[in-house]
């Protein structure tokens, strides 16, 4: 069979907690005794961090409730297509199928497995898998004779070309008193394989700055000038390179999300900050990513007392900040050097102006312009310039973005010439303890 082998080193255990992380998790659950397993599933992916949304198949709900699933996500069960919408169109199907970074139907009865096979919508999860493009795993559970039955066999075979991943099944004694495959894996075997899916591998042992979030800029103790930015592109992209296999190095301006757990996590306030967090370590990156939406002023001086409002105006006399990416390409020896660039015009033609003018090997424009999408939203869209191509990146997830981004700049980076000098990082988390 196969299934991806489970592993049982505690380390590997380990990574797992690492890699779930923000991670939005559907879980279908079919109809078998093996789904009172996937209740301590739930629990070890929140423990993790995942998002989880549950959606139970009729039969499932004949073994366990769905409010045991409600109680252990934090978040509602979905069991029918029919029920009472909880999104504005009505169409949760196509919102879950959106929403998912992955799907995992975990336990998968052989008549789900059939239903997958001949594209079969008649509820929410067979829609759902069906109109979702992200990676779908089942773990199947099932008497042995059924799993052995050549209709089944050959039903995963299908699924297995058209991409879908089989985590196990596994062989041992069986509910119904048999013994044979057909067991469902264990909740941690489920959760190191759906961990596995997340590890690209694309930028293995590759050294990664991402700079993300706004700066602030201070006029006196209660005011400052800042830029709109959420951080959430770039703790994604940070998220992303890490799952690729990067030693990656998050520099951080002030924002609302919590630090990645498994990222060497650098906090800083001003651009001045972000600039000198940024030269202390960019002779030992070899990928640079400026996502952070930096102040290009300050104020001159930062008054020591809070201004009192006195007069109709007020004159704050501003200095050009460093341009932290503009510096970084300037590197005799530089690293692979991505930006951003946010417009609300013109994006190519501006994006483009950038890429050229600040010397960078990549360019991800944004249209700032929709408000549906960028600073604030989870979702983005993003069109990627370099010399002499282009890629359009459709409107998602953060996350998924994120990932296709990582994706291209895997690829544009191992055509061009790696930096000569660079040294392998510290261990991230010891110098990690230091910086949080
Ligand atoms: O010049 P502009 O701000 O439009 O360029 C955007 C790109 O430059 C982004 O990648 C941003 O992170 C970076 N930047 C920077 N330092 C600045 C201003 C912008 O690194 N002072």
């Amino acid at each position: 069979m196969q299934g991806i082998k489970p592993a049982s080193h505690p380390y590997l255990l380990e990574l797992v907690t690492m890699s779930l992380a923000n991670k939005n998790i559907l879980l279908g659950i079919s109809g078998g005794i093996a789904a009172y397993k996937s209740a301590e599933l739930v629990r070890e992916l929140v423990r993790d961090n995942a998002s989880v949304r549950v959606v139970m198949t009729r039969s499932a709900k004949e073994f366990i409730t769905p409010l045991t699933f409600q109680a252990l996500s934090g978040n509602p069960v979905l069991t029918d297509e029919f029920e009472q919408s909880e999104s504005a169109n009505g169409m949760d199907h196509i919102a879950m199928a959106r929403w998912a970074d992955a799907i995992l139907i975990a336990p998968a009865s052989a008549n789900t497995i059939a239903k997958l096979t001949h594209g079969g919508a008649d509820d929410l999860l067979s829609t759902t898998c069906l109109a979702s493009k992200a990676p779908i795993a089942l773990a199947p559970a099932m008497n042995q004779a059924m799993w052995a039955n050549s209709a089944t066999q050959d039903n995963v075979e299908i699924l297995s070309k058209r991409g879908l991943l089989f985590f196990g099944p596994a062989a041992g004694s069986q509910a119904c008193g048999d013994v044979g495959e057909g067991r469902m894996f264990e909740p941690h075997q489920l959760l190191l394989s759906l961990s596995n899916l997340f590890n690209t591998g694309e930028l293995t042992g590759i050294n990664v700055m991402v700079t993300a979030g706004p700066t602030r800029e201070p006029i006196d103790p209660v005011r400052y000038i800042s830029n709109h930015s959420s951080g959430r592109m770039g703790y994604a992209i940070a998220e992303a390179a890490h799952d690729a296999g990067a030693n990656v190095q998050l520099i951080s301006g002030p924002v609302s999300l919590a630090a990645p757990e498994d990222i060497e996590y650098i906090s800083v306030s001003t651009a001045q900050e972000m600039f000198d967090a940024v030269q202390a370590d960019i002779e030992t990156q070899q990928i640079f990513i400026s996502c952070a939406a930096v102040a290009d002023y300050r104020p001159v001086a930062k008054q020591p007392e809070k201004i009192k409002k006195l007069h109709d105006g007020l004159t704050v006399e501003m200095v050009r900040n460093p341009d932290i990416i503009a510096e970084v390409a300037k590197l005799k020896s530089k690293p692979f050097v991505v930006g951003f660039a946010a417009e609300t015009r013109e994006l190519k033609k501006y994006a483009l102006q950038k890429l050229e003018r600040k010397r960078l090997d990549m360019i991800a424009g944004n249209d700032v312009s929709d408000t549906n999408i960028g600073f604030d939203s989870p979702e983005n869209a993003l069109e990627v310039f370099w010399a002499g191509g282009h890629c359009s990146l459709e409107r998602d997830t953060k996350t998924k973005i994120a990932r296709r981004l990582i994706g291209l700049i895997a690829e544009r980076y191992a055509n061009t010439d790696k930096r000569s000098n660079v040294t392998v990082l510290k261990n991230a988390k010891d110098r990690s303890q230091n910086t949080r």
